[in-house]
């Protein structure tokens, strides 16, 4: 993979995807602004950081979510915590997600959010993970409307209309608490400005099965836009949670990794206008080029590590995949990553 190529495709990627007219917002309705339907970037932890981020945007993602942050370790000063608020100019209009339930501690951490200038604010009430839930927050809260309206209402004050604030919500806990149209609208009660819906419980998981009826109701039921999510994975799957829903956008998460080429995709479709899908050379340039971006972004060794998962993102679906899977489980330079993508790209 010769560099001058690299410099080629980036630069042809810069220009094939000026289709993010939108540098930043200043209002929620900034999103929708002339029929606009916004195809966001979900926020994944361990995932989506900054430089997968900024590609994305890149691609046309029409915004994105950083990472969870836990608003107790912000409150408490923790480093790692806090680097997590870091907004760069690339990858706005880009919403900072905090979790927790502490009161405090949420409006500590949205005080230091808004020093990184993020476009939104957003609560995760929706994360299953134990160590999300044992603190109260995420789906926790699915449970306890009361508590989750009245962050709200506490973290509106504390951002004063600088910014705007959002939430992200399962349909429920579980199949027989199913209440996201009740705990939707005391949101939007208290002063919430935007609700992307994941369409499952949080027993759920990750499992198949998305509850395209439940986001209908909450989109029908509130006056605020509502984002659905769960399940997209081109085109045809985002029309179809668009026709089934009636929300206002839609949000991808696990079919943009190692396809941050999606947002094109799904915009194009959505439009519809053609579009081509990538070459495996193409996507071998863009996985060197976000090697490149973590490498810069992180600590090298944690970046060399992390690339790992996403390189084999990237090869997903080539025939033998298997060899090829080693060795991005063995990476342990930018050289590595170079020679798998030299591999792939002759792999068409
Ligand atoms: C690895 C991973 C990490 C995630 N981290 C977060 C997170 O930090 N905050 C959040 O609100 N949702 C998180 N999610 C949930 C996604 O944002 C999204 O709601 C879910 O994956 C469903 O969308 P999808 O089917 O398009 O992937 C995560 C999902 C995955 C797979």
């Amino acid at each position: 993979m010769n560099t001058k190529n690299n410099k080629n495709n980036i630069n042809n990627l810069n220009n094939t995807n000026n289709i993010n007219n939108l540098k930043d917002i200043t209002d929620i309705k900034d999103f929708f602004a002339n029929g606009n339907i916004p195809v966001a970037l979900a926020p994944m932890a361990g995932c989506a950081d900054r430089a997968f981020r900024e590609i994305c945007m890149e691609f046309g993602a029409s915004f994105c979510v950083g990472e969870l942050c836990s608003a107790k370790g912000v409150s408490l000063n923790d480093k790692k915590s806090e680097e997590l608020l870091f907004v760069s100019e690339k990858e706005r209009p880009m919403g900072t997600q905090l979790f927790g339930s502490d009161t405090d501690a949420l409006k500590i951490a949205a005080q230091k959010a808004l020093k990184y200038n993020p476009s939104f604010l957003d609560i995760n009430m929706g994360c299953p993970a134990p160590k999300v839930i044992s603190s109260g927050g995420g789906s926790a809260l699915l449970k306890n409307p009361q508590k989750a309206a009245e962050t709200v209402k506490a973290l509106k004050k504390v951002l004063n209309n600088k910014i705007p604030l959002t939430c992200k919500i399962r349909i429920g806990y579980d199949q027989n608490s199913i209440n996201a149209v009740f705990f939707a609208k005391e949101l939007e009660k208290a002063g919430a400005d935007m609700i992307t819906v994941h369409g499952r419980t949080k027993d759920q998981m990750y499992r198949p099965g998305i509850n395209f009826n439940e986001i209908k109701n909450v989109k029908q039921a509130l006056k605020i836009p509502v984002i659905a999510n769960g399940d997209i994975t081109d085109g045809a799957t985002a029309k179809y949670m668009l026709d089934k829903t009636g929300a206002d956008g839609i949000m991808i998460g696990r079919a943009a990794l190692g396809n941050p080429f999606i947002f094109k995709e799904v915009k194009a479709y959505l439009k519809g206008e053609n579009y081509i899908k990538p070459k495996n050379s193409q996507k071998a340039e863009i996985l060197i080029y976000q090697a490149e971006k973590m490498l810069k972004y992180k600590d090298p060794h944690n970046a060399l590590l992390e690339i790992r998962k996403h390189a084999a993102w990237y090869i997903k679906g080539i025939k033998n995949a298997a060899f090829l899977r080693q060795k991005c489980f063995n990476i342990n330079s930018l050289n590595d990553v170079k020679e798998i993508a030299f591999i792939f790209s002759k792999s068409e």
